[in-house]
């Protein structure tokens, strides 16, 4: 038993009765201690009787207890005057000085002399007491005996004091007093069943409010539970997961097998991360990648190409990919080589890599979710109807279609969506039909077509969990807590 349980049940077995305020200051214990220890006492069974009560108590403000120690701001004042009077903005500048002149003036203790210029503050009267000083003390002892109604009035109007309510028990002794507790069991035991001695023992009671211990578990990043949310939509579809676990990437897949030609500003340094070692690729489908050089430079499959000179040392360049699209056209070449057509859908949702420049939106590093289909004679009207039901899948309906450019389809379409929490058409992504160019030097049927799109993971996951900077979701300034807190994800809610 404790120490201070068994004070208090002897303190009640001299007195009869006890209050926890007054037990505090006689055992010079915290008051939220009393009443913790008179909570465990009462665990035990009736062994004494607790009234809750609570009473008004006048408490000092910060400037009450200013003032108790340092004078009031009028007295200050006072004091502060020399016997030939100061000029008022010269007393202005002590602490306080506006309440304690305005003080001063209506107990008539100084006076404006208009007379001299500039007017003077001068003492009216030769001495002074500090009432407030004094009835400030006095409050912080608790002794408020000689004070009047007007006057707590006053001092509760200039912010002086304050009246707080104080919550304490009344203790006398329960049918059940006695000077020590016995200890209460908290579990029966096969023992005390095959002794039957659990008939005489003291079980303590279940409390009910108890809170559970919190569960060790981990929690997903909102970027990666916006992923999975993704991904389930894609496998509900029908659609297969692309392998992307190449982050480097050569130029001949991120761009010249995509028709991009050599000279393409994005295939520029400012744009692209190229890799300093292995600095280049060796390994190329030979007569694929001839066909991909002719097509660039001659033309051919009804195209005239774009007429220059392709070079096999740009195609050879490492880079970090700069989109999944890269890992598309290498499934759509594997595909290609297959005996038989067979049409299928794929996915992928990994990290790209651009040399941005960085602001509250933008990484250098970022996740695309890319889907694409291969099938014969998809139209523009099958994407738009993929797009309309994958987009659904998310929560969004209003869906809108603006013409674009990329080098690797066409036609080729922005995806608007209508967000109504932001009230205003925000891009989602961007989408087409793979251009023959592309396609036909794989080795593709002529009748396939492929439609894709891509759309970037960060967006639609700060808009869902409503951050505005990116560096609050990605990099070294995430809040962990912030991970926590993140309810699951679930797209179309
Ligand atoms: N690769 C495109 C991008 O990075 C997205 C895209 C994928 C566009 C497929 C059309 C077709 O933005």
């Amino acid at each position: 038993m404790s120490q201070l349980n068994e004070n208090i049940l002897k303190y009640l077995a001299e007195n009869d009765k006890a209050n926890t305020i007054t037990l505090g200051k006689y055992f010079n214990e915290d008051h939220q201690k009393i009443v913790g220890a008179l909570k465990s006492i009462q665990a035990h069974g009736e062994l004494l009787l607790a009234e809750s009560i609570s009473d008004k108590k006048i408490e000092l403000t910060e400037e009450g207890k200013l003032i108790a120690e340092k004078g009031s701001h009028e007295v200050n004042v006072f004091a502060h005057i020399p016997d030939g009077g100061i000029e008022q903005s010269e007393l202005m500048k002590l602490p306080n000085a506006k309440i304690g002149f305005s003080k001063a003036m209506s107990a008539g203790w100084v006076q404006v002399d208009k007379s001299c210029t500039p007017p003077l503050v001068k003492k009216k009267v030769p001495e002074i007491v500090d009432t407030v000083q004094e009835h400030m003390r006095k409050i912080m002892k608790g002794d408020i005996s000689n004070i009047t109604d007007k006057e707590k009035q006053e001092y509760k109007k200039r912010k002086l004091i304050q009246e707080v309510v104080v919550k304490s028990f009344n203790l006398t002794k329960g049918p059940k007093f006695s000077l020590t507790l016995n200890k209460l069991e908290t579990d029966l035991t096969n023992d005390m069943m095959l002794a039957n001695s659990w008939k005489e023992m003291r079980f303590k009671d279940y409390n009910f409010e108890s809170l559970g211990a919190p569960l060790e578990s981990g929690y997903l990043h909102p970027l990666l539970q916006v992923r999975s949310e993704f991904r389930q939509i894609f496998l509900e579809m029908g659609f297969s997961e692309m392998p992307t676990n190449n982050y480097i990437e050569n130029s001949f897949w991120n761009f010249d097998a995509l028709f991009q030609p050599q000279q393409h500003p994005a295939r520029d340094a400012h744009d692209t991360f190229f890799i300093s070692n292995p600095k280049i690729s060796n390994s190329f489908p030979t007569d694929y990648l001839e066909r991909v050089k002719n097509v660039h430079s001659k033309g051919g499959y009804g195209s005239q190409g774009y007429g220059y000179d392709w070079k096999i040392e740009e195609a050879q360049k490492n880079l970090l990919r700069t989109h999944t699209t890269a890992v598309s056209a290498r499934m759509l070449y594997e595909l290609a080589q297959q005996e038989k057509f067979k049409p299928i859908k794929l996915f992928s949702i990994d990290k790209v890599f651009r040399n941005e420049t960085l602001d509250a939106t933008h990484l250098a590093e970022f996740h695309q979710v890319e889907g694409l289909i291969a099938d014969f004679n998809l139209t523009l009207g099958d994407l738009i109807g993929v797009f309309t039901e994958f987009f659904k899948k998310l929560g969004m309906v209003q869906l809108e279609f603006k013409p674009a450019y990329n080098p690797y389809t066409e036609p080729s379409m922005e995806i608007f969506c209508f967000h109504p929490g932001l009230g205003k058409w925000i891009e989602i992504g961007n989408s087409g039909v793979f251009r023959p160019e592309m396609l036909l030097p794989m080795g593709l049927p002529d009748d396939v077509c492929v439609i894709a799109w891509g759309l970037s993971l960060e967006r639609p996951t700060m808009i869902k969990y409503g951050l505005n900077n990116i560096r609050d979701l990605v990099g070294p300034k995430v809040d962990l807590e912030m991970v926590h807190r993140s309810p699951i994800c679930r797209l179309n809610t």
